[in-house]
């Protein structure tokens, strides 16, 4: 038996989604298990590049079973781009791709209700990729949410539909003095953009304890990172699920005595989409230059991501935060031709030592940083672990230690074959695959 959860450990688009993809051509199973259409993993194969909102991103190997958990929130309409979109690169999702019945759904004044909510934070807006993730799960916490198992019943549907509508007009009109929805249309619109889905419904929770029970091969994809958790992350600048691996038994509904081991997913340096803190963050030039590097925008938005040094405080507290046994170091290549690579070790706090991340001093965290050589030479090529530049495996190396966690791969591109196994031992996944 084997199953591997893939976190973030920063704040998001760390590279989650070819890690996923890598690992899962092992896998029997992929479970998403928390987040929405705000995720963006870009996926590079042979069939071409592919960007996976809500799909897991295990579903190019034919064989492989994936799962939307019930941690997730699923907007219908762009599953149906989404799938419409794999579909035409020829990969077949029928009776491999499954939605659990619980699963929260994103309905059309979630969205409205995201923009308008932003609008009026004003200074104080949080950046969300307007896809209505924020309200959607607002509204599972309220006890009034509607669920993909609710898409099965047309009575029953119409009825919280109704309701739902009422209540968000109510607000839209009152509170933001914006325009209502029509019922009628949003009803019509969203079942029938729902129809082609409904064999996917299942119960999500059966299918992957079955898998788990008869020693098969999961994977455990998270979206964001640990930083942007509800509840560990950079509060309120954060998403509203819990990215961390405690969450993979959540929204998967399974025990989490079920979980084996764990793995984060770390860039060589730091991004941020959206506002919050960001300790290590480089301004102007020096910013730009690793954006244009490392071609830091959102796959999901399209917005220029903030891009800064690696922070160790930040990744140590991931650590712990996932008890993770090793790490995966994504995107090495991008800092190839830099002469100076600079790491934030930990903070310095009014004076005062401060190791790990803490979101409640965030404004006065000053970073401490070492400066390392640059190994100036192309790392794209390598596929072994002696192949890369010392001053990498140095750089390298230096995570692991200040982080305090071992380094089991490390990518230097974005294909399937840009990967370095640095140590196979530190996880069973890659030993027993
Ligand atoms: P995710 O949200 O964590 O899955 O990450 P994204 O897909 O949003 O962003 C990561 C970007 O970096 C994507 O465009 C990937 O194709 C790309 N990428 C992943 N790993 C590497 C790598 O090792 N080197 C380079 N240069 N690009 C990478
Ligand atoms: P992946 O899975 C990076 C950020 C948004 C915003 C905050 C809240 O591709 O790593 P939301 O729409 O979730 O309410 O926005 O979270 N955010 C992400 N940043 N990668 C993501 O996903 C993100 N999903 C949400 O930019 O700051
Ligand atoms: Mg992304």
């Amino acid at each position: 038996m084997a199953n591997l959860t893939i976190v973030g450990t920063q704040w998001g688009d760390e590279g989650k989604g070819k890690i996923v993809d890598l690992l899962a051509r092992t896998a029997q199973l992929v479970v998403r298990f928390q987040g929405g259409p705000n995720a963006g993993h870009t996926v590079c194969s042979p069939r071409g590049r592919f960007t996976f909102h809500q799909v897991p991103s295990g579903i190019l190997y034919a064989r492989t079973r994936c799962v939307i958990g019930l941690g997730c929130v699923l907007d219908p309409f762009r599953l149906n781009e989404e799938l419409d979109e794999i579909e035409k690169k020829g990969i077949r999702v029928e009776k491999r791709l499954f939605i659990d019945r619980r699963t929260h759904l994103i309905l059309p004044y979630h969205r409205v209700l995201d923009r308008l909510q932003e609008e009026q934070l004003a200074d104080r807006r949080i950046g969300t990729t307007g896809r209505g993730i924020g309200p959607a799960y607002g509204d599972k916490y309220a006890r009034i949410g509607i669920r993909a198992g609710d898409l099965l019943n047309e009575d029953r549907f119409e009825e919280k539909l109704r309701r739902n509508v009422a209540a968000a007009n109510f607000r839209l009109m009152e509170v933001y003095k914006a325009e209502p929805l029509n019922f009628k249309q949003v009803l019509t619109e969203y079942w029938e953009a729902t129809r082609g889905l409904t064999p996917m419904i299942v119960d999500g929770t059966l299918l992957i304890e079955q898998a788990l029970r008869q020693d098969r091969r999961v994977l455990f994809e998270g979206a964001q990172g640990t930083h942007l958790d509800i509840d560990l992350g950079s509060y309120p600048y954060v998403t509203t699920s819990s990215t961390v691996v405690a969450g993979a038994a959540l929204g998967s509904g399974i025990s989490p005595f079920w979980l084996e081991e764990a793995v984060g997913v770390a860039k060589a340096y730091t991004t941020r989409v959206g506002a919050g803190p960001f300790p290590t963050e480089l301004q102007e030039r020096e910013g730009e230059q690793l954006r244009e590097l490392g071609a830091e925008y959102g796959a999901t938005t399209g917005r220029p991501r903030r891009c800064g040094w690696f922070d160790a405080g930040l990744v140590r507290a991931a650590v712990r935060y996932n008890r993770l046994n090793a790490l995966v170091i994504t995107k090495l290549d991008v800092l190839d031709s830099l002469p100076e690579i600079r790491i934030g070790t930990g903070y310095r706090y009014q004076g005062k030592k401060v190791r790990e991340f803490d979101p409640f001093l965030a404004d006065g965290l000053e970073p401490e940083y070492i400066t390392l050589p640059g190994w100036c030479e192309p790392t794209s090529g390598c596929r072994r672990y002696g192949d890369l530049p010392v001053r990498a495996k140095r750089y390298i190396e230096k995570i692991a230690q200040l982080v305090d966690c071992p380094v089991a791969m490390v990518s230097v591109g974005s294909g399937r074959d840009q990967t370095v196994i640095v140590d196979a031992r530190r996880l069973r996944w890659l030993k027993s695959g």
